[in-house]
Parts: C-alpha cells; sequence; structure tokens
C-alpha cells in the first residue's frame, strides 16, 4: 500500500529558542507563520513554553500554516535542532544598561548553551540575550563551538532602527532604506552614515550633519526609548523580525550581508572577540565577514565598543568562575 504520509526519514528543519518569554515567544510566532522551520520553545518556567506553544499552535489553523510549535521545560526535546536561539534572560528595566545585566545573565545562558549544546552538537547557535556581545562569546566559550557556527543578534534590530528613523525624517518608503550599524550593541554602536542609502543614494547626500547626529543618538537609545516607554522589559517585535531575518539566511543559505556579532580573527585589526560586522549568512553560520574600509574615526568608534565588551567579558568570566559548576 502507498503510503501517504512522508518517510520516517524525513526530518524537518527545527529551531529551537530557549527562553519562551517576549522574544521567544513572538520569534517562534514569526519563524512558524513564515514557514521557516518547527520550533521547539523552552523555558525553566512550567506550563510557560507549553502554554505559548499551544496558543501559536491553534493560531497556525487560521493562519493556515502545518509548523509544529512545541513548549518543553526539558532539552531532550531540543535534541537534533539546526538553529539554537538563545534568548533565556532578564531584559533592562528602565534606568538600567545592558551590562548591568552581566550577573544575572552569564549564568543563565553559560547552563542554556551548555545544554542546547549536549542535545544538538551540529546546530548553528544564535545569541540573543543581553548585554549581547558579551553573552556571545561566554556560549562560545562554553560550547566550543568552531567561531562561524556562533553569533549574536543586534546589527539587524539597530539597522533596523536606524532605517526607521531614516524613512519617518526624509518620509520615504522604508522598503528603499538600508542602514549600517557596526559595533557593539550599546550606546557606543556605530551607526555608518556613509554606507546608509536610500535606493543607493548615501543619506549624507540626503540629510544635514545635525539631523543625521540626530537620528543616530535615537538609533543608539533606540532599546532605552521603548524600555522607558513599556517600564516593564524591553523592546521584541522588532529583535523578533530581527532573529528571523538571519535564521531564515542560515536555513534557507541564501547568503544575505547582515550585520552579525561575529568572532574577529584579525579582522578590523581585532582578534578574539565578537562584535558587531556585517557578515554573509548561510548554512554553515557566518560565512564571511565583510571588511569594509573605515575612516580613523570609524576605527576608533570600533576599538572604543571593543574594549566595552572586553571589559564585560572579564565581569562576566569572574562571575561565572565563582558559580559552582559553570567553569570552563
Ligand atoms: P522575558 O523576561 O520576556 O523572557 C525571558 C525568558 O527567559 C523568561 O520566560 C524566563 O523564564 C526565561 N529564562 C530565565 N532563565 C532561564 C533559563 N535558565 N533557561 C531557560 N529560560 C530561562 O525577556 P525578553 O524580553 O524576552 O528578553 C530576553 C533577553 O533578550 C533579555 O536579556 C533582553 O535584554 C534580550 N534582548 C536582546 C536583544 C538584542 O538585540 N540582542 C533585543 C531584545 C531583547
Ligand atoms: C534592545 O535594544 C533590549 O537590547 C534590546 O531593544
Amino acid at each position: 500500500m502507498t503510503s501517504l504520509f512522508f518517510p520516517p526519514s524525513c526530518h524537518p528543519t527545527r529551531v529551537s529558542i530557549i527562553g519562551a518569554g517576549k522574544v521567544g515567544g513572538t520569534l517562534a510566532q514569526r519563524i512558524a507563520e513564515s514557514n521557516v522551520a518547527n520550533v521547539v520553545l523552552l523555558d525553566v518556567v512550567e506550563g510557560l513554553p507549553q502554554g505559548v506553544a499551544l496558543d501559536l499552535m491553534q493560531a497556525g489553523s487560521v493562519e493556515g500554516h502545518d509548523r509544529k510549535i512545541q513548549g518543553t521545560n526539558d532539552y531532550a526535546d531540543t535534541a537534533g535542532s539546526d538553529v539554537v536561539v538563545i534568548t533565556a534572560g532578564r531584559p533592562r528595566t528602565p534606568g538600567m544598561s545592558r551590562s548591568d545585566l552581566i550577573e544575572t545573565n552569564a549564568p543563565i545562558v553559560a547552563k542554556a548553551a551548555a545544554e542546547a549544546m549536549a542535545y544538538s552538537p551540529d546546530a548553528v547557535f544564535l545569541i540573543v540575550t543581553n548585554p549581547l556581545d558579551v553573552m556571545t562569546y561566554i556560549a562560545w566559550q562554553v560550547t566550543k563551538l568552531a567561531p562561524f557556527r556562533i553569533m549574536g543578534m543586534a546589527g539587524v534590530l539597530d539597522s533596523a532602527r536606524f532605517q526607521t528613523f531614516i524613512a519617518m525624517e526624509l518620509n520615504v518608503s522604508v522598503a528603499d532604506v538600508s542602514a549600517t550599524v557596526m559595533g557593539s550593541h550599546g550606546d557606543l554602536m556605530v551607526p555608518l552614515p556613509r554606507y546608509s542609502t536610500v535606493n543607493g543614494i548615501p543619506i549624507t547626500e540626503l540629510l544635514d550633519e545635525a539631523t543625521i547626529h540626530r537620528l543616530i543618538d535615537r538609533t543608539r537609545n533606540g532599546g532605552a526609548e521603548i524600555v522607558g516607554l513599556l517600564k516593564t522589559g524591553g523592546a521584541y517585535y522588532a529583535p523578533a523580525s530581527s532573529i528571523r531575518m538571519m535564521v531564515e539566511s542560515i536555513l534557507l543559505n541564501r547568503r544575505r550581508l547582515l550585520p552579525t556579532s561575529a568572532y574577529l580573527q584579525g579582522e578590523y585589526g581585532m582578534k578574539d572577540i565578537f562584535l558587531g560586522v556585517p557578515c554573509w549568512l548561510g548554512c554553515r553560520g557566518v560565512e564571511r565577514v565583510l571588511e569594509l574600509p573605515l575612516t580613523d574615526d570609524e576605527r576608533h568608534a570600533l576599538e572604543t565598543c571593543a574594549a566595552s565588551v572586553r571589559e564585560g567579558i572579564e565581569k562576566a568570566d569572574s562571575i561565572l568562575a565563582s558559580t559552582a559548576g559553570l567553569k570552563f
């Protein structure tokens, strides 16, 4: 008899999301509804990932997709994932900087990365928890993954914010705006007006310097502006969309050029650090880092970011060294 079903060897693409909070839950929705992959949503809180997953499965019957979304508290359910996204950890509250989260989030990310790695040793890992560039380094130290298989998401979000503010200022379609932001995810980030365009025209030809500086400041404070408005946590719609874009480029091997917190091995004159730089993302992860020509000021701004990330890594390492069971 001919089977109407897929043979048992069929393995649908699977993304595991560790942390089923605002970002994790919204990301699960974006991935399922854009038909990119099946999703496993894991959290330490019992019932939370199961509830979110069930709600999203029921939405699927209306949205018209057949993607499976499974909620769990058990890492065994994440086994064999193609991509693991880590969003577990605390978000900021008003007045907090991202680096104030190191103490709480470093042990959470270290443990989540180790557990997920044990079940999905072939996955590409994408870190989201803040402070982003520091947490990505911690996850890399714990998993000992080849650097191209682990990266952080922040630059796509920061660029999306810059693009939005440029489009709002010029009153043009955001579809025509493409912006580049490099560096660390924080106040020191490096938006690059020379490499930000409206349909190929650099914004330096369309806006005066004072206006560009105002838009850059708003981009740098983009996360804090939303924390200030929401008061109980940070942004999650634009972050989830940004992660979805990176996951899709990896799973579909689209090789999109996206700002990514990637491990630098001499690029931009830096080594042994994760920092936001333009990368081609494909099925292996970070396929290649693009080295853009930078002015002295831009290079100096990037070095300032690196110094602050290194400070955060030192702090995280000393916290982890004193946390039982989390030494590596
Ligand atoms: P949230 O508080 O809504 O969700 C965090 C979830 O992590 C909670 O459900 C919590 O139970 C879970 N969690 C805590 N410890 C865990 C553990 N050991 N294992 C598994 N799950 C655990 O926070 P939200 O808004 O989803 O943000 C999550 C993180 O992502 C924060 O650190 C936030 O700052 C960061 N973030 C980073 C962005 C970026 O651009 N890189 C953008 C947006 C958020
Ligand atoms: C943001 O920039 C919270 O880092 C996150 O919105």
